[in-house]
């Protein structure tokens, strides 16, 4: 039997944020998502989320899947207090309880897997991940012999100077027997620097200890301030690009473009500079996307074209051109050979097969049909101040430069609204609808008589 622990009840003072630590977003996912995500494969009999500092909020964040047991941990006076906790949670409990820091993101799943592996083969009280790290300020040493067998662990601030000259750290990963733990847990002191109890403390009180050496010290990472929050969010995205790289994406400067780990690309997509993809987008093959661009939860076809725009929500067919400077919003829907030029914006509007919106428009709330034409500065009035209304306009229609269709309107096929119109009644199929003042002319104006 398995129980999964992770402590993200700290406040995470050093973070300055209103926001708490664990919920810090890293590469469009929150910290203690990632590390929930890398024990998931695990599938532990009980998954524990210890909660403290704004509780309500971290519940409310990750509370949907009904999967997590929040265990409320106030006030939060350490490491080991948190896991203390559990006492009264896990009293019937019989088997191993892996403890994760809610501040360690990068682990990778094989690693975490690798811990309870040879936490079982040994047999311990405790197997804990460790890591050699160039630079081990701010951790938790880890004294151990060459066995591999581990005496105890002090934190850096408690610490003496020949004491930090070792450089192994301690993860804040371990794989505990739940029973020989629980024996310790009450007898947990205050007495260190920070008058707290540390989890910590348990590893030496334990019989057997042993630790686990990460092959990548990167992974165990932990986020105690905004500059390894930057520095995870670097590795992460270096991770991201790499794993595309070997499947056929072309990055032209990786390191100025970011994607989300939901991102799926088919193959030969150019990314030029500047480049970010957030959420979850589904690019197709031979897309060419950049320099300048934001692309977020949309869905593109092949061969889509985008420069200098930003592509939120939007559904694309192939061999669309976007940009540059457009602007496609939620539920846009463009077919497929469709052009949308600069300084175009389309909100919850369907775009018909081969139809264009070259320049300066809006199109909100409407469906155009297929190989329509929309004249430059052609915009949908959708809005009355109170509702949206919406704008048709049917098959291999045009509109003239300058047009507004006041909706609700229905334009039939095959229409031409003349340049500088205002369409507030609707058009049948084929007609020409002007919808303007008639131009007075004054000859000799300038000349004449004051
Ligand atoms: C901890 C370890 C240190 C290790 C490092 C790895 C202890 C005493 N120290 O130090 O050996 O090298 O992690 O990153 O454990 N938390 C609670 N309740 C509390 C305090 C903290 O749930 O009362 C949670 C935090 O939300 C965080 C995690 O525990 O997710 C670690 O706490 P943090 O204060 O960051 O510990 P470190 O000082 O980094
Ligand atoms: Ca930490």
């Amino acid at each position: 039997m398995l129980a999964v622990a992770v402590l993200a009840a700290g406040k995470g003072t050093r973070m300055k944020s209103a926001l708490p630590k664990v919920l810090q977003p890293l590469a469009g996912s929150t910290l203690v998502e990632r590390v929930l995500a890398s024990a998931r494969q695990l599938k532990p009999e009980r998954r524990l989320l210890i909660v403290g500092h704004q509780a309500e909020r971290v519940e409310e964040q990750l509370g949907a899947s009904g999967e997590l047991e929040f265990v409320l941990q106030d006030p939060q006076n350490g490491t080991g207090h948190a896991v203390q906790q559990l006492l009264p949670v896990l009293e019937n409990f019989d088997g191993e309880l892996l403890v994760l820091n809610g501040d360690v993101p990068l682990l990778r799943p094989e690693t975490v897997e690798s811990l309870v592996q040879r936490h079982r083969s040994s047999n311990a009280d405790v197997t804990l991940l460790t890591a050699r790290l160039d630079d081990p300020t701010g951790y938790g040493r880890v004294f151990a012999d060459e066995n591999g067998r581990v005496s105890g662990i002090v934190e850096h601030r408690d610490c003496s100077e020949e004491q930090r000259s070792n450089n192994l750290t301690n993860a804040g990963i371990y794989c505990f027997n739940w029973g020989r733990l629980a024996a310790v847990l009450p007898q947990l002191s205050t007495d260190n620097d920070q008058g707290e109890l540390y989890l910590t403390d348990t590893v030496g009180m334990l019989y057997d200890a042993v630790h686990f050496e990460v092959s990548d010290p990167a992974e165990v990472n932990g986020i105690n301030n905004r500059k390894q929050l930057a520095q995870c969010e670097a590795l992460l995205q270096e991770r991201l690009r790499d794993h595309w790289m070997d499947q056929g994406v072309t990055f032209v400067d990786p390191c100025s473009c970011t994607l989300s780990e939901d991102c799926n690309f088919g193959r030969d997509v150019l990314i030029e500079p500047q480049t970010h993809l957030r959420g979850n987008c589904q690019i197709g093959d031979n897309c060419r996307l950049g320099p300048g661009s934001l692309i977020e939860d949309a869905k593109l076809g092949v061969s889509v074209e985008v420069v200098h725009s930003v592509v939120r929500g939007a559904v694309v067919g192939d061999a669309v051109s976007i940009g540059p400077f457009a602007h496609l919003r939620p539920a846009a829907e463009i077919g497929k050979g469709c052009r949308i030029g600069n300084f175009v914006e389309v909100k919850k509007s369907r775009l018909g097969d081969g139809s264009k919106v070259n320049h300066l428009s809006y199109i909100g709330d409407a469906q155009l049909g297929e190989q329509v034409n929309v004249g430059a500065g052609t915009i949908t009035a959708n809005y009355d101040g109170v509702r949206k209304h919406q704008t048709v306009v049917g098959d291999h229609s045009k509109t003239g430069a300058n047009s507004v269709l006041v909706a609700p309107v229905t334009i039939g096929s095959k229409v031409t609204i003349g340049a500088g119109s205002t369409i507030t009644k609707d058009v049948p199929d084929g007609a020409l609808a002007i919808g303007r003042s008639k131009q007075m002319t004054k000859e000799g104006w300038a000349d004449r008589s004051v």
